[in-house]
Parts: C-alpha cells; sequence; structure tokens
C-alpha cells in the first residue's frame, strides 16, 4: 500500500468550530485566528458560512469576518452557502470557494437546513450554477455520512445518491462528512467509495468529527484509499448546533503531528499551529482538545 506524499487540509476551525459556540466570538477573534492559520501555513481555510442569523447567531458576522481578513496569495477562503440568498451575500466578499450542505439522512436535512434532500439539491442548484459564473469553486459536503443523530447508520448507497445528486448539478468536489463522529475505519472507507463511485480520488474529501475519538483512525484508513484531502480544526474545535452532543473535528495538530510522522508532507509548520490553538483555546477559556497540543505545551513549559 502506497500512502500519498502530501496531503490538503481545510482548516475549518473559524466556521465548524466557532458556529457551535455558545459565548459570542468577537469578529476580531475570528479574524485574528484567521491570520495565525495563515502564519502556520494553512493555504486552505473555511472562513463562515452565509446562513440565517436566526439559526445560527454566530456566523451573522460572516461579511465582516471577510472583510477583515487580510489574504494570502494562493490562499483559498472558503464559505457556506445554503441557498440563492446566501450565496448573493457570500459573493459581495469574493470567496474562492463556495461549500453547499447536504445531506445522506432525510431527517437531518429537515433539522439542518429545512428541507428534503431533494429540495435541497433543488436549492444548491443556482448557486452552484452562479458560482460557475463567477468562476468560484464549488464543493459538496454530505453529511451524516455513516450515521445521523435521528436516524441511526446510514447506507453507503445514500451517500452515493447524494454525490450523484451532487455531481449532477455541477459540484467539482465532495466532502464526506461524519458529522457525528460514528464512524469506524472500515464504515468510513465504505462511505469514501459511494463518493467515489461518482467523483474522482482527486475530488474527495474526509471530513471526520471525533466525537467518539475515531477521526484519527478515520483519517488513515482514507489514507489507505489514497484519499489525500481533509478538513480538519485547529484545537479540535467544532460542532453542528443540529447534531448534538456531537464535538469537534479531528484537530489540524494530531492530522499534522501524524502526517509528519509518515513523512506525508502538508506545508503546515506543527508549531505555530500549536501557537493558533493556543490562541483560540484562550479566547474561548478553555483547554486544548487536540492530544498533540496538550503533550508539546506540557513539554514547552
Ligand atoms: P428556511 O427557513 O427554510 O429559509 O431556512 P427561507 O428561505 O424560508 O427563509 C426564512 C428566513 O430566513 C427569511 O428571513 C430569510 O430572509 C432568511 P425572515 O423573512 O424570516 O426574516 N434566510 C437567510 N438569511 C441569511 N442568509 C441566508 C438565508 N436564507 C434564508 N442564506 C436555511 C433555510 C438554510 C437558511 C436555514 O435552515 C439555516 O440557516 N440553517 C442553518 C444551517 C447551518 O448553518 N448548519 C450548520 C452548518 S452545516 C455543518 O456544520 C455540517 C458540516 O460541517 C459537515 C458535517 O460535519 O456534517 C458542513
Ligand atoms: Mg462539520
Amino acid at each position: 500500500m502506497s500512502y500519498p506524499s502530501s496531503v490538503k487540509l481545510v482548516d475549518v476551525g473559524p466556521r465548524d468550530g466557532l458556529q457551535n459556540e455558545k459565548q459570542a466570538v468577537p469578529a476580531e477573534v475570528k479574524i485574528a485566528l484567521v491570520h495565525r492559520l495563515q502564519d502556520a501555513g494553512l493555504k486552505n481555510i473555511e472562513v463562515t458560512s452565509f446562513v440565517s442569523p436566526k439559526w445560527v447567531p454566530q456566523m451573522a458576522d460572516n461579511a465582516e469576518v471577510m472583510a477583515g481578513i487580510a489574504r494570502q496569495s494562493g490562499g483559498c477562503y472558503s464559505v457556506l452557502t445554503p441557498n440563492l440568498q446566501g450565496f448573493e451575500a457570500a459573493l459581495k466578499t469574493s470567496p474562492d470557494e463556495i461549500v453547499v450542505f447536504g445531506a445522506a439522512s432525510e431527517a437531518f436535512s429537515q433539522k439542518n437546513i429545512n428541507c428534503s434532500i431533494a429540495e435541497s439539491i433543488e436549492r444548491f442548484r443556482p448557486v452552484v450554477a452562479g458560482a460557475q459564473q463567477h468562476g468560484i469553486s464549488v464543493r459538496g459536503a454530505i453529511s451524516c455520512a455513516v450515521g445521523c443523530p435521528y436516524e441511526g447508520d446510514v447506507s453507503p448507497d445514500r451517500v452515493a445518491m447524494v454525490a450523484r445528486l451532487m455531481r449532477e448539478i455541477g459540484v467539482q468536489h465532495v466532502g464526506v462528512a461524519d458529522t457525528i463522529g460514528v464512524g469506524t475505519p472500515h464504515k468510513v472507507q465504505r462511505a469514501l467509495e459511494a463518493a467515489l463511485r461518482h467523483f474522482p480520488l482527486d475530488a474527495v474529501s474526509g471530513h471526520f468529527h471525533d466525537t467518539y475519538g475515531q477521526a484519527l483512525a478515520n483519517t488513515l484508513a482514507s489514507l489507505e484509499l489514497g484519499i489525500w484531502q481533509f478538513d480538519t480544526s485547529v484545537a479540535g474545535l467544532g460542532g453542528c448546533p443540529y447534531a448534538k452532543g456531537a464535538t469537534g473535528n479531528v484537530a489540524t495538530e494530531d492530522v499534522v503531528y501524524m502526517l509528519r510522522g509518515m513523512d506525508i508532507d502538508t506545508g503546515i509548520d506543527l508549531d505555530r499551529l500549536i501557537d493558533a490553538g493556543c490562541y483560540i483555546s484562550d479566547a474561548l477559556g478553555r483547554k486544548t482538545q487536540s492530544r498533540v497540543a496538550s503533550a508539546i505545551i506540557g513539554k514547552r513549559a
């Protein structure tokens, strides 16, 4: 078996991480986090989402955050857009990539975006067309690709179905998301293989929440299939307001440490990344969720 020689990580901390915070996080803290991630070598950052402020007030400062970040050349700054209204608002902030987010579970689709899977595809259709017109790349997230907080186990065929529908409307890349972190390596491989029925290897990524402590194992299992793109979250921040009890994404620090130990390049400076994690953990007044960061901070002291 040969692993990829390099891996692309998208840090979703500013979005997935902070959308679920009980306390208000000022826009300047979000902006400073993006800058610190850039300083650590992150080229791909999911900055915010253009969703209803009534549903997710934490992301209501989306335009302010997008306007406040000093972008680096070659960087890719992504935002979530669930519908045309969100896309039109996002467009004014010049994102490099937009993310439409659907689900492999009907119940989760209803709870998260207030429509069925079929309706969500119809909402995404004009968004994808608009993005194409403006030369903006489109990623599609497939939530609950392994399990759903409302429906339980989710079959790989459901993932394949959503991947096919996304492909048909012109989505360029799909992220297979274990929203509630229940997946184990073989189940995650089956979900990825389902997406690979409709997208090439270079257009499929993994997005693993670490609720059950399986996310690093699931990342390794993905690498075994040749998957080389992952969403991760600095300090292990994250969660979804519509997936109660789900914890953060796998910590970027933990993934970078594992990959570095396997001689797989990420272009990320682990020490600076840990500094970024310390910054946001201090701002939130809590300990990092990254095991690697905790260990290295302990050694620094
Ligand atoms: P809806 O109620 O069906 O929308 O919500 P609507 O079109 O009927 O509009 C109702 C109201 O919402 C109107 O306002 C609209 O203006 C407003 P009102 O007239 O009542 O004052 N509205 C909007 N406002 C701002 N931006 C918009 C927008 N759209 C409508 N884009 C909607 C549909 C999708 C908007 C809503 O359900 C929503 O905002 N849901 C939040 C979903 C969310 O952010 N979830 C978390 C992110 S997904 C995630 O974390 C999973 C992921 O990480 C992968 C994984 O781990 O699984 C990606
Ligand atoms: Mg997520």
